[in-house]
């Protein structure tokens, strides 16, 4: 039997990919490589010692993906694929509508066929919207202020829904916080195309002479610098997350949300200072506007993910960083 990761070559998934290969699960990879490589397959296969198989998938070809229940035999799905810069979200809504929600449809479909009833769905703390009562916990009020948001609250729908039509399923709504840093290793990690969307790859790009200088998106809200506050968590933990939340769907059937975050908020200014005491790296910064649709000040209650999943996050700013950097001063 088979795990199988939709969109496992990308950033969150290939550092999950390598985790289950080294916790001993069988591990099919299908990706389109919208926003990946098949190297880093090649990477996740040295990495863990172990190969996973690797199909070139759209989700919205339904043949294709209809194939990978054929060819192998997958008891679980994790489901990571799906379009994600919020920005790109507002300027293209039917794009990221039609990706995201179909491609799922078409994966619960398939998964139906096959009677395959497990998934631990990436979905994220912008489900929370513009709520102010911080720390966020998974029974709070749920909103989204962009098409991105919506698909993942819709999404999050889809499957209470699946689950609503058949109580044999199994499923894992991860609600991830801001997943930040690389493999330890240096082979995998997060490598955007274009223009990074996120302060991190930002950081790393100004700090590999990429970009001359960071652009912070205000410096006006009502947090200790006045820059945003975050829950940023180190990607392996992330990782170890999903294979927790893995172990449960395997046990237990109902559909249940949970937050992966470190419960800890640290603003834009802490993570420069954070960054530049690792890398030994000055990081130029000029304060800019606000950025629209950023709430101020996001980060997680973990208590759910440590009582159900036995997680929590173990690594501090300084690995995030000091993985982050390793990564990037070798590859970006
Ligand atoms: C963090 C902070 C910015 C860039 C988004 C999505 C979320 C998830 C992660 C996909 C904010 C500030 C950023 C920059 C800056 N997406 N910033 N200069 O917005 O919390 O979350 O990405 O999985 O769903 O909503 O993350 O890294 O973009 O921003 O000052 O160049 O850094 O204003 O305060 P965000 P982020």
């Amino acid at each position: 039997m088979a795990v199988l990761l939709t969109g496992g070559a990308g950033y969150i998934g290939s550092h999950t990919s390598a985790e289950l290969l080294g916790a001993g699960y069988n591990v099919v990879i299908a990706d389109n490589f919208s926003n990946s490589t098949p190297e880093t397959v090649r990477w996740i296969g040295q990495l863990a010692g172990r190969t996973p198989a690797l199909c070139k998938v759209d989700l919205l070809e339904r043949d294709g993906i209809d194939r990978v229940f054929t060819q192998y035999e997958i008891d679980s799905v994790i489901h990571f694929a799906g379009l994600k810069a919020v920005g790109q979200s507002v300027q293209a809504p039917l794009m990221y509508y039609h990706n995201n929600i179909t491609g799922t449809l078409n994966l619960c479909e398939a998964m139906k066929k096959h009677n395959c009833k497990r998934i631990v769905f990436s979905s994220s703390a912008t489900v929370y919207g513009t709520g102010t009562n911080v720390p966020f916990r998974e029974d709070d009020p749920l909103s989204a202020t962009n098409p991105y948001g919506w698909t993942k609250l819709m999404i999050e729908q889809i499957l209470r829904d699946v689950w609503e039509s058949d109580h044999e399923w199994s499923v894992a709504l991860l609600r991830y916080f801001n997943p930040v840093g690389a493999h330890n290793s240096g082979l995998i990690g997060e490598v955007p195309r274009g223009v990074p969307n996120n302060l991190m790859p930002y950081i790393a790009q100004v700090a590999t002479g990429k970009r001359p200088h960071l652009n912070v998106f205000g410096n006006d809200y009502h947090t200790p610098d006045g820059t945003g506050v975050r829950d940023y968590m180190h990607v392996l933990d992330l990782a170890s997350g999903h294979i927790k939340a893995l172990e449960y769907i395997k046990q237990n059937c109902g559909v249940e949300a949970v937050n992966l975050g470190t419960g800890r908020g640290t603003s834009v200014l802490e993570m420069v200072a954070a960054f530049e005491a690792v890398s030994g790296m000055r990081i130029p910064y000029v304060i800019q506007p606000r950025r629209p649709g950023d709430i101020s000040i996001c980060y997680a209650d973990p208590t759910k993910a440590k009582v159900l999943l036995g997680w929590t996050a173990k690594r501090g700013l300084e690995e995030m960083c000091a993985d982050l950097w390793n990564f990037a001063k070798n590859n970006l």
